[in-house]
């Protein structure tokens, strides 16, 4: 099994060893990061990073993998390149396939990624689409893992929208990993049907157990990792808010929903969170809806059992790992 000259595409792609080979080398490589040692082994390399969204982690993340890597990174923002209004992603995958090595996007649709890494021949890694969200999954397997020991047999609860790209990348990793996986929200925002119907046959295979709860006070029963995200995606309208948190605020991750969990249940977020008023955002929600948080309390997001800066660094670690597989035969 090789990842070399590999696509990153989604989570359905990979089978359970690759995840399992991407988390070994990105544990290798954070060691080695810690330590102090050098691994540019990548140099005379260069990697195009597409923006088509904003980004914290994920920019940086990718930036300073690949300065440790010995990589040169282009920072291609969503102003300043042509890519898709004045140029086709065909022809702007062909571009870029002349000049990188590799290419990262985060945007919209997963079939702009997929055309990308079709067109353009080189390894195409996805940090971000409307559907999916694979390098952070990676980093929370690496994080479940480095504070439990293992991953398979322990159950995740997702409380919040699980429709788009975190509620589905993160069913997929658990069942592909074995591990238990609980979408926790209303009926309507339960995962795709035929998504999870995949994912139920992945979990027949690996042993892992899919429940979708809409009672929010069974959803952390039993859990070891209890997960949620922003209410609102990226780009959508500012209109959004005000349906999305009548839905969704009895599942917002208080301490209630903490302590139904398994004594040493960990929380998750993947960053951005609304935990308090320190964000314009959450300013602006508070004189609109009168809210101090929304899909977690401060109270758990600052918590003891909190693990969401660990998680963060992970990022840089495993989406090193996901460039150096893809760039050198062999670590
Ligand atoms: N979690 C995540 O993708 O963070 P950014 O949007 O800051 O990249």
């Amino acid at each position: 099994m090789t990842l070399y000259k590999k696509n990153f595409l989604k989570m359905l792609d990979l089978t359970s060893q690759e995840i399992e080979e991407y988390l070994r080398v990105a544990a290798l490589l954070k060691e080695k990061k810690k330590k102090g040692e050098a691994h540019d082994f990548l140099r005379g390399k260069n990697v195009a990073l597409i923006f088509e969204k904003t980004s914290t982690r994920t920019r940086c993340a990718f930036e300073v993998a690949a300065a440790d890597l010995g990589m040169h990174a282009v920072y291609l923002d969503p102003k300043s390149s042509q890519i898709g209004k004045k140029e086709s992603i065909e022809d702007t995958a062909k571009v870029l396939g002349r000049m990188f090595d590799a290419i990262e996007y985060r945007g919209y649709g997963q079939e702009i990624v997929e055309a990308l890494a079709e067109y353009s021949g080189v390894p195409t890694f996805n940090g971000l689409t409307n559907e999916s969200h694979p390098t952070q999954i990676l980093a929370d397997l690496l994080t479940v893992r480095e504070h439990f020991g293992k991953i398979k047999g322990l159950t995740l609860a997702y409380y919040g929208d699980a429709r788009y790209n975190m509620g589905n990348s993160l069913m997929v990793g658990a069942a592909k990993m074995g591990m238990n996986f609980t979408a926790c929200c209303p009926a309507a925002y339960f995962p795709d049907p035929a998504l999870i119907q995949k994912c139920k046959e992945i979990a027949a295979q690996t042993g892992s157990v899919l429940r979708f709860e809409e009672d929010p006070a069974k959803g952390s029963v039993g859990a070891d990792v209890v997960y949620t995200d922003v209410w609102v995606s990226m780009g959508e309208a500012p209109e959004a808010w005000e349906e999305r948190i009548q839905d969704l605020s009895p599942y917002k991750v208080n301490g209630n929903v903490m302590k139904r969990a398994n004594e040493r249940a960990v929380f998750m977020h993947c960053l951005p969170a609304f935990h308090d008023l320190g964000t314009e955002i959450g300013r602006e929600m508070k004189a609109r809806f009168g809210l101090d948080d929304m899909e977690v309390t401060n109270e758990v997001f600052s918590g003891k059992q909190s693990v969401v800066f660990d998680e963060a660094e992970n990022r840089l670690h495993t989406i090193k790992a996901v460039m150096a597989l893809a760039l050198c035969d062999g670590i």
